[in-house]
């Protein structure tokens, strides 16, 4: 990545140190300094679309700030985005607003499973999918994705034969789509096969489609329920009924400070049993700030974002071809969404509790270790490049000095 001239928006170093930002204020407490560059959780340094900043402003410029419903628009700007966006067509009562992604994930396991039900996750993958199973005591029941190295081009696959397994003692599939950590994003004949495997053993899918709006070029994000829904014939009703979709603007437009996500759950006795759980535990989306955010997002944030990916992406190309050829002991999982690069580090013969140390002291880099995502993700780590290119090379650099000292 050589040097370039700052031609987008997206150059502009924001300083967020002081700003109460986890990432960056977070550092002592998670690193135990704060001198290393933060590339771990999962926000951009980037500002947010004026679009959101005037509908803040807007709202804040009314002096009451009292509980809030959310207004008609608010649905139909997100049943617009994902009409338009990925052709996907959601009647409004469908919809349950939740304040995140997380929080929807803890409610579908508690609503639609019993102690002790097996809940299948696909390490190495986001780690709350752990804690929502083992935290409510159900039973894990895992099937780890599988590494293939084809053509010099690692990318993770699902083991169908294995999930089909798991399968007959689960009653739900946490699923992540794209997949984090690891960037990818599933295919039709993959999608197909895992309908397939919940239809015939009656399993509920809840796919988590946080990362939808953020891939690249050289693929397309299919929501799972969209897939489950086309043709009429019965088995395809049955498909879409066991199908729940998890959804929300936070990745898309870096506004996951504002807790506002939503479920598409084309189930009614499904959607009436998480509206119970959202209400025993008195959780109403009331918040004015979040819900104008959300809807502005959604009507005006497409520009931005049609601005944000191809930098993203230069960015993730950029910093494929430099590991690729300044890194020799590093192999990089190219995503093909997200923000986030999978590293391979395994080469370095590090055990995880040395490769943490290493990046800390060594490279002075924060990065999220691979073995927070469970089983695979063992001497890997994870680098979040949703910052100027500057940081990026200049991380990438840090790294490569450190890997020559350590060689
Ligand atoms: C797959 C996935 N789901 C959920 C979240 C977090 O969602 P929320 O902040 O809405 O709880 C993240 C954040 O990194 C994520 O990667």
């Amino acid at each position: 990545m050589g040097a370039r001239a700052l031609t987008s928006r997206f150059d502009q170093a924001i300083a967020r140190e002081g700003s109460g930002a986890l990432k960056y204020d977070g550092r002592q407490q998670t690193f135990g300094t704060t001198e290393v560059m933060p590339m771990w959780v999962a926000d951009m340094d980037f500002a947010v679309p004026e679009a959101v900043t005037q509908a803040l402003q807007g709202r804040v410029a009314h002096p009451v700030l009292g509980y809030s419903l959310a207004p008609d628009s608010l649905y139909q700007a997100l049943m617009d985005w994902l009409a338009t966006k990925h052709d996907w067509q959601v009647p409004r009562e469908w919809i349950v607003l939740t304040p995140g992604v997380v929080p929807s994930l803890n409610m579908v396991v508690a609503a639609l499973t019993q102690p002790d039900e097996g809940v299948i996750v696909q390490p190495p993958v986001y780690f709350p999918f752990f804690s929502a199973v083992t935290g409510q005591q159900r039973r894990l029941v895992e099937n780890p994705l599988r590494l293939m190295d084809g053509a010099g081009q690692p990318h993770y696959q699902i083991d169908m034969d294995h999930l089909a397994v798991c399968a007959q003692q689960a009653r739900l599939l946490l699923l992540c789509s794209p997949h984090n950590p690891v960037g990818r994003v599933w295919q039709t004949a993959e999608m197909e096969a895992m309908l397939s495997i919940a239809n015939q053993h009656d399993l509920i899918v809840l796919s988590d489609e946080i990362h939808a709006d953020l891939v690249y070029a050289d693929a397309q994000h299919q929501p799972l329920s969209r897939l489950a829904m086309q043709g009429e014939t019965a088995e395809q009703t049955v498909q879409l009924h066991r199908v729940i979709t998890a959804v929300s603007p936070s990745k898309t437009f870096n506004i996951p400070g504002l807790g506002l996500s939503a479920l598409i759950v084309p189930n009614t006795a499904h959607r009436q049993a998480i509206q119970r759980h959202l209400n025993i535990l008195g959780i109403s989306v009331t918040n004015p700030l979040n819900m104008a955010a959300f809807e502005a997002a959604y009507r005006g944030g497409n520009d931005w974002l049609t601005e944000l990916m191809p930098y993203l992406q230069a960015t993730r190309d950029a910093a494929v071809a430099y590991i690729q050829t300044e890194l020799p002991s590093i192999k990089v999982i190219a995503p093909q969404a997200t923000y986030l690069l999978w590293l391979d580090c395994r080469a370095l013969n590090l055990d995880d509790a040395a490769l943490k140390r290493f990046f800390i002291d060594e490279a002075q880099l924060g990065l999220s270790p691979g073995a927070m995502f469970g089983h695979g993700g063992e001497g890997f780590m994870r680098m979040n490049i949703g910052t100027t290119q500057a940081n990026v090379l200049e991380a990438l650099a840090r790294l490569k000095t450190a890997l020559a000292r350590h060689a």
